[in-house]
């Protein structure tokens, strides 16, 4: 939670601090200022308490003045002190770049400083849900039945799963399980696949707790030699996860060029093995909660411009933006839901 609103007020936290120090003021010593205007103004923790503490620690870095100096300052004031929402700018650049609209900026930018309300997805039809028969809040327990799923990643596979006619599935990003559990519950015999023990080991709880059977096998899928070919590939892409923003605000201040760019090597790269193993007439359904061009946009870019055996089709959802070579799910459509998390879906037909 302290956490949490750090990064929340990250550039909040820049623009307060800056009416008391100066740009030579070292790096450390300005996490320490930041951390301890988050805990004066977001925890319980005594003022005295936090006060001591960092001078405590500014001694350490050999500033103690100067944290004791700003912080007995901020603390004459902190009634004067004001939170605003500003957003960190490399963060607001991507969002601007993105979605043209001001409405969806606007709301995706207030919704930096909401928490985001949690739902879980039912199994089965009921009338009784919030949405579309199978979305109901999350409040204290998860019922019987139901798993837990953000409403976006839900929209996301309601409405591409209708492009996979064979309802033998391989999905090669699998774990924790979301989208196989939801994909499950629609009819798919699924077959999932993950590099990743830990998430395998939640994976397997989930499915356990719900008592269904779906096939996990934990490989690398880029290393793996396949011997047979499938209709239906749905790749749920490792991603910066910039499309979770609300509830991990850390991803608004560390999107990073170089990283980025490594993502969209590895994108690339399955995407790649996935047409290799895609009959033709087959479906690949690429996502990721991302809206970074770097991992949308540009890496359906890329794969088209190097196979000329693909199509891309349309999606049928109101609930999503068209871009160029896919959709962005559309925050404003669930405005009456509290938000939801930002997926970029492309559906993807070997054609030849
Ligand atoms: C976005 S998450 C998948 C979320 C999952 N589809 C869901 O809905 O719950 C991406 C997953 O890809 C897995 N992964 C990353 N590289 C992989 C690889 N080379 N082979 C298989 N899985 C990989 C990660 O362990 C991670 O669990």
């Amino acid at each position: 939670m302290i956490i949490q609103e750090y990064y929340r007020n990250y550039e909040n936290h820049n623009q307060i601090l800056s009416n008391y120090i100066n740009d030579k003021t070292p790096n450390n010593i300005l996490i320490l200022l930041k951390i301890c205007l988050t805990l004066l103004f977001f925890s319980d923790k005594p003022v005295f308490a936090i006060v001591n503490d960092a001078v405590k620690e500014g001694k350490i870095l050999a500033k103690e003045k100067l944290v004791n100096g700003v912080l007995r300052n901020i603390v004459r004031n902190q009634n004067k002190i004001q939170y605003k929402k500003i957003i960190y700018p490399n963060f607001k650049k991507i969002i601007d770049k993105i979605f043209s609209s001001n409405s969806i900026r606007d709301y995706l930018y207030s919704t930096l400083f909401v928490i985001p309300k949690n739902y879980q997805i039912s199994l089965i039809d009921n009338e009784d849900a919030l949405y579309n028969k199978r979305v109901f809040a999350l409040e204290k327990k998860i019922i019987k039945g139901c798993f837990v799923q953000d409403i976006g990643n839900f929209e996301v596979i309601y409405s591409v799963h209708k492009f996979f006619k064979d309802k033998n599935l391989i999905d090669v990003c699998a774990a924790p399980g979301g989208k196989s559990i939801l994909l499950h519950s629609l009819g798919f015999k699924v077959n999932a696949i993950d590099n990743s023990q830990k998430q395998i080991n939640k994976f397997k709880e989930n499915i356990d707790r719900l008592d269904i059977k779906i096939n996990v096998q934990k490989f690398n899928y880029l290393e793996k030699k396949f011997t047979n070919k499938y209709n239906s590939i749905l790749l749920d892409a490792p991603c910066s996860a910039l499309g979770t923003f609300r509830r991990n605000p850390d991803v608004t201040v560390k999107v990073d060029q170089s990283q980025m760019k490594k993502h969209q090597k590895k994108q690339i790269q399955m995407i790649e093995k996935s047409l290799k193993i895609l009959n033709k007439k087959g479906f690949l359904v690429y996502i990721v909660c991302s809206f970074h061009p770097f991992e949308t946009i540009e890496v359906i870019d890329k794969i088209m411009q190097k196979h000329k055996n693909i199509n891309l089709h349309k999606i049928n959802s109101d609930k999503m933006i068209k871009r160029e070579n896919g959709y962005f799910i559309n925050p404003l459509s669930f405005k009456e839901f509290g938000g939801s998390d930002i997926f970029f879906v492309s559906v993807i037909e070997k054609i030849k």
